[in-house]
Parts: structure tokens; sequence; C-alpha cells
């Protein structure tokens, strides 16, 4: 079965409400494909004006983050029910960035991911190695333990139609790539673990992406790999650039 290619902006803590319109109607007409689908993941405050802004065009909207719980005291959080109500479609999960500077475990990004599901929301499940980790030479069993913890209790079919990230952490905003080896390698383990607490079929549908530096030079050979199915793009996905990575071949 062939899967689509998915290319995911992730914006970050970057762009106004009005910067953020601004740049989606700059990238109108560069980020046009049949062939890939194209989301700009875009802080809270932006997701309401990027979702009209997007009306009509190829591209989807997701967020950066969510709550696990339904509604409440939890001042400061959003539920999955507002991203639906607000026309989300997909939800970054377990950032690097989350899971270091506001210390979120794999306990609460599985309750997060399922909450995600339930709602009818498509994670974008990020997990990804430190440098330390890679020159220790553990990264695969680091990613296998990642994906298992966050993974628990959701099921096969679920899984299918979700997204996960491999993202490098010391490749974030680095300009430093993982060579295109070492992204195929961890990509495909990653589809390996997820054959083998599903199935084979549940592993050939679900689509990993790359993250980590991607840029307009790099795109094509990462994007072509057997189990790269499109990335998730920081830095590049704020610029014209973003076009010509979501247009790679
Ligand atoms: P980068 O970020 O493309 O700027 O390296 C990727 C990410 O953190 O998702």
């Amino acid at each position: 079965m062939a899967r689509k290619k998915i290319v995911a902006g992730n914006w970050k803590m970057n762009m106004t409400p009005s910067q953020a319109v601004e740049l989606v109607n700059t990238l109108k007409p560069l980020v046009v494909s049949d062939d890939v689908e194209v989301v700009y993941c875009v802080p809270a405050i932006d997701i309401v004006p990027v979702v009209e802004a997007v009306k009509g065009s190829n591209v989807t909207v997701g967020a950066e983050n969510m709550y696990f719980e339904d509604k409440g005291a939890y001042t400061g959080e959003i539920s999955a029910e507002m991203l639906v109500d607000a026309g989300v479609k997909y939800v970054i999960i377990g950032h690097s960035e989350r899971r270091d500077y506001f210390k979120e475990d794999d306990a609460l990004l599985n309750k997060k991911v399922k909450k995600a599901l339930e709602a009818g929301l498509v994670p974008i499940l990020c997990c990804g190695e430190s440098l330390e980790q890679r020159e220790m030479g553990v990264t695969l069993d680091w990613i296998r333990l990642q994906i298992k913890s966050d993974l628990q209790g959701v099921s096969a079919s679920q899984v299918a139609g979700m997204v996960i990230a491999y993202e490098p952490i010391w490749a974030i905003g680095t300009g430093k790539t993982a060579t295109t080896e070492q992204a195929q390698e961890v990509c495909k383990a990653i589809r390996d673990t997820i054959a083998e607490i599903y199935d084979a079929s549940t592993a050939d549908a679900v689509r990993i992406q790359y993250g980590g530096s991607v840029n307009a030079a790099n795109a094509n050979e990462l994007f072509s790999q057997p189990d790269i199915d499109g990335g998730l793009v920081g830095g590049a996905s704020l610029k014209a650039d973003f076009g010509k990575i979501v247009n790679y071949k």
C-alpha cells in the first residue's frame, strides 16, 4: 500500500496571529501539491485565524500541544475537543522541546495520544535520542522504549492512522541533519517496532516522518528513503523554502 507523504511545519513559538495569516498567504501558491499532504502546526493563538486563512487550499492545520483532560480547572491548557471544534486535524505530541523544557514524560504523553485519538485528532508523535545517547549506542533501544510506552493501550487501527516523527534531538535547530542512512535506519526501526507490537499491515500503514534541520537541499534525499514518509520541519517552515520542501522531487 502506498503511503501518502506528509510534510508538516512546526512553527514553534513563532508568528503572531497577523504574521501567521501573512505567512499562510505567502506560502499558498508555493505549497500546492497533489502527492503530499501539507500541515501547518501553529501556536494555539494562531489556530483560529490560520484555519480561516487556509480555507480552499490543500493545507490542513495542526496544534503543537494539547492536554489530556476533557475540561475543567487546568489553567492555561487546551483540550482536544477545543482543537477539533476550531478545525484542527493534527496535533504534535511529545516534541523533544516539550519533553525537555516542560518535563512531559511518556506516561503523560501516552494519555495525550489516547485522548487525541478518541477526539478524532491525528497525533504526530515525536521520538528521538540525544547526542549522548547516540554516542553511547543506545539510540534504537531508546526509540523503541519511547514508542512502546507512548502507544500503550492504543489499538492497531488507531496506530495505522497516526504519524510518528523521528527527530534526533541533536539535529533540531542546529543545522546538523542526520545522514540519510541514520534517518532511514531509525525510521525503519520504528516501523519494525510497530510490526512487532501490532502487525505487518499496521506497520505498513503508519506514516513516519524525519525531523531535524530539514531544508530545501536535503528534503529530496531524505523523503526518498523507503521508510521516510515526509518531514516535520521547524525553521524552514517559516520561509518560502517550505514550498520547495513540499515539492521536493
Ligand atoms: P528544525 O526543527 O527543522 O528547525 O530543526 C524541527 C522540529 O523541531 O520539529
